[in-house]
């Protein structure tokens, strides 16, 4: 089976209702707290993706029973203290950052040094943004070029809570901290930059000893040693961020409308709707309900058909950092230019995405004047490819959010694409070309 797609077809207008897969960042992080629990957690749509699957094979090899079918996963927790440390110990985080940051901040208190590795997009990330902090905490850490993996960690008896900064909105970072200081004696605080905050969220419905204090920029996180985890039964909701090419699809086809079911609509990772629709993108929130702290609904996206341009408030960047790639395919659409800044975090993800956008709208005929942290984009709302315009998408570390941008480009403007690594959606959606053939 050839690993690339050939679309050569726009796709037609639609009216559908479809479901998308679970939230990635909740499910890893239900993997985690479970296999720190007293018992036995059910899951139920549990993102079955190639990083949630790391994140299960490492809580097996630090001695934790999972049982998944496809209804459910159990995770068999044997408490705060229940990991098995063995010698020579190699945890593989793949693709995914986030569980092998937050996957650190759990084994700050090993016996034995642990070996963390990745795949080569992974092992070109920064650690150095969790090993520092969790330094301070009395590990130690030995990376490759004193910046990345693979890494060692070599855990502490004797941890010690630490003040911390959190200056970047970065919610690994975030979680790593909050993860150690629940390994630690004493109180931590943290003082970080607004992010997703799943992980407080799941500490505050466990009844764990957090305490937030929300700021207008900045969360003051307060967090104490933790004894007991309660078991954790969780039905997670449906991903933003994989909804995300499926809303801008909508938008930018004719005629069009779609319903998502049940997607998680935490106020941290709505950045997407408020920005489309300060761009004239009209998404409404339908059957909205909380859940465990988190909040969810069934989201009605309609196609567009006057898209402005916007002057990006950098305020929206954490809340939509996973889908600017796929926001700025609406850009390129608009009437006017389009300004996003201080997203030097953009180049930091599974490959430099900020380049990435500069490369497929200059595909698309689009003119971009692109810094090392900002994009201004020239919006043609007439945007229409011929067919015999060849757009190669290839050599992007397999990004899943390259591959799916690039996808919902094809459908959208037109052109001949041949896009590369279409394996690299099972990190995080491995339905994706499932619910577009759904749409056809
Ligand atoms: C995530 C945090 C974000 C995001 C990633 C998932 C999480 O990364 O890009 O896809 O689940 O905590 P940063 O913390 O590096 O911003």
């Amino acid at each position: 089976m050839p690993n690339h797609l050939i679309v050569n077809e726009k796709i037609n207008s639609f009216k559908k209702k479809i479901i998308v897969s679970g939230d990635k960042s909740i499910s890893i992080r239900w993997v985690l707290f479970s296999s720190l629990a007293n018992g036995v957690s059910k899951a139920k749509n549990l993102l079955i993706s190639e990083d949630v699957l790391a994140a299960i094979e490492t809580v097996k090899r630090l001695g934790i029973k999972v049982i998944l079918n496809k209804k459910e996963c159990k995770i068999y927790g044997k408490g705060i203290n229940g990991f098995k440390y063995k010698k020579n110990l190699k945890i593989d985080a793949q693709n995914s950052g986030t569980l092998g940051r937050l996957i650190l901040g759990l084994l700050v208190n090993s016996p034995y040094p642990i070996t963390l590795v990745g795949d080569k997009s992974l092992s070109k990330r920064d650690f150095t943004r969790v090993s520092k902090p969790l330094s301070e905490f009395g590990a130690k850490f030995k990376l490759r070029n004193n910046y990345s993996l693979p890494l060692k960690i070599y855990g502490s008896s004797k941890l010690k809570p630490i003040e911390y900064l959190e200056k970047r909105g970065s919610a690994q970072c975030k979680s790593s901290i909050i993860f150690a200081a629940m390994r630690t004696d004493g109180t931590t605080k943290i003082k970080a930059k607004k992010s997703r905050n799943h992980t407080e969220l799941l500490c505050k419905h466990l009844k764990l000893p957090i305490k937030i204090n929300k700021k207008k920029n900045f969360d003051e996180i307060e967090i104490k040693k933790i004894k007991k985890i309660n078991t954790l039964n969780y039905d997670i909701p449906s991903d933003i961020s994989s909804s995300a090419f499926f809303i801008v699809l909508t938008a930018l086809s004719k005629n069009s409308e779609l319903i998502i079911k049940n997607v998680n609509i935490n106020p941290s990772r709505i950045g997407i709707i408020t920005i489309l629709r300060k761009m004239g993108v009209k998404i409404i929130f339908k059957n909205k309900k909380n859940y465990k702290g988190e909040k969810k609904a069934d989201l009605k996206i309609v196609s567009a058909k006057n898209i402005k341009s916007i002057n990006c408030p950098t305020k929206l960047n954490s809340g939509a950092i996973d889908e600017f790639l796929v926001i700025f395919l609406v850009a390129a659409k608009a009437k006017g230019i389009s300004y996003f800044k201080n997203l030097s975090e953009l180049n930091q993800k599974e490959s430099p995405r900020l380049k990435w956008a500069e490369k497929i709208l200059t595909n698309l005929g689009i003119k971009t004047i692109a810094t090392n942290d900002s994009i201004k984009i020239y919006g043609n709302p007439n945007l229409n490819l011929n067919l015999n315009k060849k757009i190669v998408i290839k050599n992007y570390l397999k990004d899943h959010r390259v591959f799916m941008t690039s996808m919902v480009a094809a459908l959208s403007f037109g052109g001949k694409w041949i896009i590369h690594d279409k394996d690299s959606i099972k990190t995080s959606f491995p339905n994706f070309l499932k619910i577009v053939e759904e749409l056809k």
